[in-house]
């Protein structure tokens, strides 16, 4: 027997009961809020055939980007597979891709994905899962386009319309589309504030466009849904610290980091990173958090699933460099050096350069440290996750080269720095625009 959801997608399960509370555990999944799995639960519990609620279930699993969430995804696919009902096409299609995610291929998976929702365009959970692989995977121009794609097939009444607009704003930001980007990032938060992934999107325009005091009255005043129990509390309050550390207010970026940013027991992968990133631009400001490295290090020990995210194997590197523990950052060198060129996520090998050159810069070898850099900087978008988050490297090569005496590299990189923002104008004509003015 089949229901439909909000969207008008069929799901193949004979209880009503089963489709409320999958479009219950969706729409907290859709703007982050917790938690969806324990929602989801006691339906799949009472009705064990749901393919959909199985399929949502393996989806919040793989969205964690976490290795050790992997065995939870395949076992409910497996449930999935074993459904006495018949799957329609919608759900094979998208079971088969998640299927492929689960066995490793994220990259093959996105590819399926891709033409899931060229079928399928409204089916909002695949939608948004597979806009958080192309953060992963680093498929910038992709975060606007597959989103593009499917905007024609919603309509504003839609339920579920604003994560659509919300999801188009990041990737409108992503590909430096800054007014557009804001402005459709205010009109889904307007729809739905309790979008926290909107409010990521108008905070990462702030941050590019170095609007601190915007920025910084976005994350505190102007929004605040997102700061409770919600899956991207960690990553906003991450950029509410990247605007405290542009005003060169250190004392509010640790702060923050010791209240919001620093790991708890239910830390995810994802935390980690952001909590690895801002230690990693505090220390590369001079600010002395070792001891905060040795309690993050200990967990990332805990938690690395080497060899299955570039980003995140090269964040728990820079915690295991940070805290200066050699016997484990040897243990996650060989991981990532076993995985075979041939891997569908590219970017291992340079993320093996890339680890070295922190290691480089924790032993002080500055010098050394910038010129394994400087190469890596034309291709860091292997690297995955967003702008904001790529240019660590690029902090890391300028701190580097600054410590190193290497004056001509460092002023080169403040001048690209500064040249690429859109709004900036190079240094050189703006002393020659002073000049005319006086
Ligand atoms: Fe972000």
């Amino acid at each position: 027997m089949t229901h439909h959801d909000a969207r008008g997608l069929a799901l193949s399960t004979d209880q009503a009961a089963s489709v409320a509370v999958y479009e219950q555990a969706l729409d907290l999944f859709n703007s982050l809020r917790l938690d969806p799995v324990a929602v989801l639960q006691p339906a799949l519990e009472q009705d064990p055939d749901f393919i959909s609620g199985h399929l949502l279930m393996a989806g919040f699993m793989l969205s964690a980007i976490d290795g050790q969430a992997l065995p939870a995804a395949r076992e409910s696919l497996a449930a999935a597979a074993a459904s006495r009902h018949r799957p329609n096409e919608r759900e094979r299609s998208f079971q088969a891709a998640l299927q492929v995610w689960a066995d490793g291929d994220m990259g093959r998976a996105n590819r399926l994905l891709d033409r899931h929702l060229i079928d399928h365009p409204r089916d909002l959970f695949a939608l948004q899962l597979t806009h958080m692989a192309d953060v992963v995977r680093c498929q910038s121009t992709m975060l606007r386009d597959r989103i593009g794609r499917a905007l024609d097939q919603w309509s504003e009444d839609d339920v579920g319309y604003s994560y659509v607009l919300g999801m188009h704003a990041f990737g409108l930001e992503e590909c430096n589309e800054y007014a557009r980007a804001e402005a459709l990032g205010m009109e889904a938060l307007a729809r739905n504030p309790q979008d926290a992934w909107a409010v990521h999107a108008v905070a990462h325009v702030y941050e590019m466009q170095g609007r601190v005091a915007e920025g910084i009255r976005w994350l505190t005043t102007e929004t605040s849904l997102w700061q409770q129990d919600n899956a991207l509390a960690v990553h906003n309050h991450w950029h509410l610290a990247l605007q405290h550390l542009r005003n060169g207010d250190h004392a509010s970026a640790l702060a923050l980091y010791d209240r919001a940013i620093a790991p708890g027991p239910a830390s995810m992968a994802l935390d980690l990173v952001d909590a690895s990133a801002l230690l990693w631009r505090l220390g590369l400001r001079g600010v002395d958090v070792a001891a905060r490295w040795q309690a993050l290090a200990a967990r990332w020990r805990d938690q690395a699933a080497w060899g299955w995210s570039v980003f995140n194997d090269v964040h728990a590197m820079l915690a295991l460099v940070g805290a200066g523990e050699p016997a484990q950052i040897e243990v996650g060198q060989r991981a990532m050096a076993a995985v075979p060129a041939t891997a569908p996520a590219p970017w291992w090998r340079e993320a093996g350069t890339l680890c070295e050159a922190v290691m480089a810069f924790g032993a002080g070898r500055y010098a050394h440290c910038a010129q394994l850099l400087l190469p890596l900087l034309p291709a860091t978008n292997g690297f995955g996750g967003s702008q904001a988050q790529r240019s660590l490297i690029y902090l890391t090569a300028m701190e580097a080269a600054r410590r190193a005496g290497d004056a001509a590299l460092w002023e080169a990189l403040c001048s690209e720095g500064a040249a690429r923002q859109a709004s900036a104008i190079p240094a050189r004509a703006r002393r020659e625009l002073e000049l005319k003015a006086a």
